[in-house]
């Protein structure tokens, strides 16, 4: 059975869209009382901004929405995969970085918008970093949408498993 399942948003620097997801998954996970069943992280493919927390425009953006990024920039390395069971990329460049790891058989590695059932096959989560506020809003409203499809996914998994 299947206790806890440890979950990773990969991004490429760690301080817009990956601690945006983390941010929105850990309410919503916290809501559904999953929170000792769920872990949740972040990290990034790149090693630019290691220990630097969110970028302040994505903090003030996911503000108004009542969430708080509070972290601190990690980078993704190989080993990383022995930590989490769900590593799931922003963009198809983080999905490519990660595969280039080795990645055990017991992750499971995606692209986080492949939970939105109302995304195209193959969507990412576009980089905001060199662009507007728009940016930065429509990485939220993806996150959101795309977290409520991974918390049905991982609550059936969490069921199946208990159920076996
Ligand atoms: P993130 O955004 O991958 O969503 O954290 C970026 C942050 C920094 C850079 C690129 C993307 N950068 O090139 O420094």
């Amino acid at each position: 059975m299947v206790q806890r399942l440890r979950v990773c948003f990969v991004c490429l620097g760690n301080i817009c869209r990956s601690p945006t997801a983390e941010a929105i998954f850990r309410r919503m996970v916290e809501d559904a009382g999953l929170s000792d069943r769920i872990a949740i992280e972040s990290a990034g493919t790149g090693a630019y901004h290691v220990g630097c927390p969110a970028d302040p425009r994505a903090r003030a953006h996911a503000r108004a929405r009542g969430y708080e990024l509070n972290g601190t920039a990690q980078h993704f390395v190989a080993n990383d995969f022995q930590r989490f069971d769900v590593v799931l990329a922003m963009d198809a460049q983080n999905l490519r970085n990660l595969r280039e790891l080795e990645v055990p058989d017991h992750v499971q590695l995606s692209l986080f918008r492949h939970f939105d059932p109302t995304a195209p096959e193959g969507a990412s989560v576009p980089d905001p970093y060199h662009g507007g506020d728009d940016g930065f809003e429509e990485v939220l409203d993806q996150c959101e949408r795309a977290s409520r499809g991974l918390l049905l996914a991982l609550r059936q998994r969490l069921q199946e498993s208990a159920g076996a």
